[in-house]
């Protein structure tokens, strides 16, 4: 199954936004979406305004089933949503001695049926979740805020997953959309963020050169516990991530056709 990993080991870049409008855009496209918060912040509840009794820590901990974990929300019919909550911190000790600790979401999530996609929103650390997630994924989204922090995060996430690759060769992880975030066209920052991004042999094949706008109802959105899609459809944000979705689709699509991501074709850069 696809599974997309929005990752980022720099905090506060837009990976929980990202994840949060990519599932449930997908699904306002007629797919079949499985959201997994794996970051013990819990932000995906927050932001979705939903709870739950057991978590990915009980899914990891095997004391409960994919089933039992996966949460359905009837404003949101289409969406399934495993959660996590702060206890999730504590599971990079409680999983210390276990074997092959690093594939558990993998093989527990692997008899999961009725979803088309997983995306996954995840810590802003390399941490045993986060390797969880990316032996779990197919592909990568890396979202990238507007600024040196963010840029050198980003890079420094993409040394990990290469050594995932290097660790595990057979594990498909492609990168298919370096998404920059709250982009404000008119500063030099954003400018030179951008720039740099473009200058990186790695990233630049993979830029969603479009980018994230910077857009104040993403935040109101959250707070109303809503999805952008729900909260301001009509805004640049909601434009934006369609965009983005558009280049996701156009990824897969891309992949059919010539069986390889990198071949996909991607969306026009556009001014803003
Ligand atoms: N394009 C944007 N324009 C304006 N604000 C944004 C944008 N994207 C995200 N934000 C805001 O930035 C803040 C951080 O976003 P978010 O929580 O998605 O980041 P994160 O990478 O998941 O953080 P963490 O690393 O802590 O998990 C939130 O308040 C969110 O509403
Ligand atoms: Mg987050």
């Amino acid at each position: 199954m696809r599974g997309i990993a929005v990752v980022n080991m720099k905090g506060g870049v837009g990976k929980t936004t990202t994840a949060v409008q990519l599932a449930a855009g997908f699904v306002a496209r007629g797919h079949r979406v499985l959201l997994v918060d794996a970051d013990p912040q819990g932000n995906v509840g927050h932001l979705l305004g939903m709870s739950a009794p057991h978590t990915i820590k009980e899914l990891l901990l095997g004391t409960a089933t994919a089933s039992e974990v996966i949460r359905r929300d009837d404003r949101r019919p289409g969406l399934g949503v495993i959660l996590a909550t702060p206890a999730a911190f504590a599971l990079e000790t409680q999983l210390a001695s276990t074997m092959q600790r690093e594939t558990l979401l993998s093989r527990r999530l692997s008899g999961v049926t009725g979803f088309d996609l997983i995306v996954f929103d995840s810590s802003p650390a390399m941490n045993l979740l986060t390797y969880n997630v990316l032996l779990c994924a197919t592909e990568l989204v890396l979202p990238v805020g507007m600024d040196t922090m963010a840029l050198a995060g980003a890079r420094q996430t993409l040394n990990g997953v290469n050594e995932i690759r290097s660790l595990w060769p057979d594990r498909r992880l492609a990168l298919t959309a370096v998404v920059p975030t709250a982009v404000s066209a008119n500063t030099h920052a954003s400018k030179a963020t951008l720039q740099a991004l473009a200058a990186d042999a790695e990233m630049a094949g993979a830029l969603f050169a479009h980018g994230i706008r910077q857009c104040i109802d993403l935040t109101y959105a959250a707070a109303a516990h809503q999805t952008i899609w729900e909260y301001a459809p009509a805004s640049r944000a909601a434009e934006d991530y369609d965009a983005l979705l558009d280049h996701l689709e156009g990824q897969r699509a891309g992949e059919s056709r010539h069986g390889k991501e990198e071949n996909a074709p991607r969306v026009q850069p556009s001014l803003h």
